[in-house]
């Protein structure tokens, strides 16, 4: 009798990939991906978990990984690549593929912090996204006097046009890891003191200072420019909303362009992207990097996988679709639109001025377990359950007991 195995086990030249990449920007960005590995005959086996931000992601890797299933890569952000490392050990040595190819030299010190452990190359870096980015629909923003805020007084002044033109001035998705990525933003809006010391130091003092009770009024104010609708609403859906002119703008990360994009929407002609009123000159990053799972030695197909991805010409292709910027400081801005070099020159000059910093909301700050301390005041704040003041107090508390 002939034994059949699952249909669904993928081949040794196959890499099963799971990743939280499930919007119509986000797919496209991961079919760059697909079609790169199949010319190089490695079979692309989809896990995708949907859930911005990845929580969902993890959650699922750690059931498939505890059940002895682990997937050939997954995406991972951050501190959860660290905590992936130290805790199970069963992520895969890349340093053979990054000895061969150089990638100390070219990939940003605050990348490598996150990609090697103990020394060795743990993740790939495919890419570089930043969180205080303000996207907004070109002929609101006209109707709405046509200067895009410098500062925040600016862009209360423009939410206040756009409600009076009657659109919904702010898009935005209830969802903890939306509203901890508007307040990414209005942090370091306040000052980039303040950013890091509360979420870089963990300082109780900037925790639960005056500061970040502005800082509050601040999500307080932002807050009455959404619609009643938002709760719950996923990040894409809200993009759509100033795609379609719906609403006037989203506070978001630069995965948002890449739903504009999608639309075929051009930068400078559809909509418009600037920096977080406050916050130019200053970056809040996350990268999305590819860990492996340990198979012993790397399998071919993981560590064609890891060469693509590293690729200079793959990360250009790719990240011009995904909105953010290369990995790799050596990738020339050319194929990159008005937004894409935006993001470049402001990703090197914050690295460079001592303006970089790791996002909290997309774990480059902490780890999950202070990540998701910080989300739950912050939401539970944004949806009214806490005034400003004492939103702070919790803060500090949620943070020291979280530690
Ligand atoms: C981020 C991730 C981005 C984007 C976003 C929304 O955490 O880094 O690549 O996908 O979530 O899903």
């Amino acid at each position: 009798m002939l034994l059949v195995s699952s249909v669904n086990v993928a081949s040794a030249n196959d890499v099963e990939v799971l990743h939280w990449w499930t919007s119509g920007g986000e797919a496209a960005a991961i079919g760059v991906l697909k079609d790169d590995l199949s010319t190089k005959g490695v079979g692309w086996k989809d896990m995708p978990v949907a859930g911005g931000g990845g929580s969902d992601a993890m959650t699922v890797l750690r059931a498939r990984v505890t059940g002895g299933n682990a997937p050939t890569a997954a995406q991972m952000l951050g501190f959860d690549i660290k905590d992936w490392a130290e805790s199970t050990g069963k992520l895969g040595n890349l340093n053979a593929v990054a000895e061969k190819e150089g990638w100390a030299d070219v990939v940003p010190a605050a990348l490598q912090e996150f990609s090697k452990h103990d020394g060795n190359w743990i993740a790939a870096p495919v890419n570089v996204h930043s969180t205080n980015w303000v996207w907004i629909n070109k002929s609101a923003l006209d109707a709405a006097g046509g200067k895009a805020p410098q500062n925040w007084d600016e862009l209360v002044a423009v939410l206040d046009a756009m409600k009076a033109n009657g659109i919904t001035p702010l898009a935005h998705g209830g969802q903890a890891w939306q509203d901890a990525t508007i307040f990414d933003a209005v942090v370091l809006g306040v000052s980039s003191d303040l950013y890091k010391s509360a979420f870089i130091d963990l300082d109780e003092a900037a925790l639960g200072g005056a500061d970040m009770v502005k800082a509050f009024e601040r999500m307080t104010k932002l807050r009455s420019y959404v619609d009643d609708n938002f709760s719950g609403r996923d990040w894409n859906l809200a993009s759509a909303m100033v795609i379609e002119g719906k609403a006037g703008m989203q506070m978001m990360g630069d995965w948002a362009k890449g739903e504009f994009l999608k639309a075929d929407q051009k930068p400078g002609e559809d909509f418009v992207c600037i920096r977080f009123p406050g916050t130019q000159g200053k970056v809040t990053f996350n990268s999305d990097q590819f860990v492996m799972f340990d198979q012993g030695d790397a399998s071919d197909a993981q560590v064609a996988m890891a060469a693509s991805v590293m690729n200079p010409t793959f990360q250009s292709a790719f990240n011009v679709v995904k909105g953010s910027v290369p990995a790799r400081t050596d990738v020339p801005n050319t194929d990159f639109d008005d937004c894409g070099k935006k993001g470049m020159a402001d990703f090197a000059e914050a690295n460079s001025s001592g303006g970089l910093y790791g996002s909290m909301a997309h774990g480059h700050a902490n780890p999950a377990s202070i990540k998701n301390a910080i989300y739950d005041v912050v939401t539970a704040h944004f949806n009214g359950e806490y005034d400003s003041a004492t939103a702070a107090k919790e803060l500090a508390a949620a943070v020291d007991a979280a530690k």
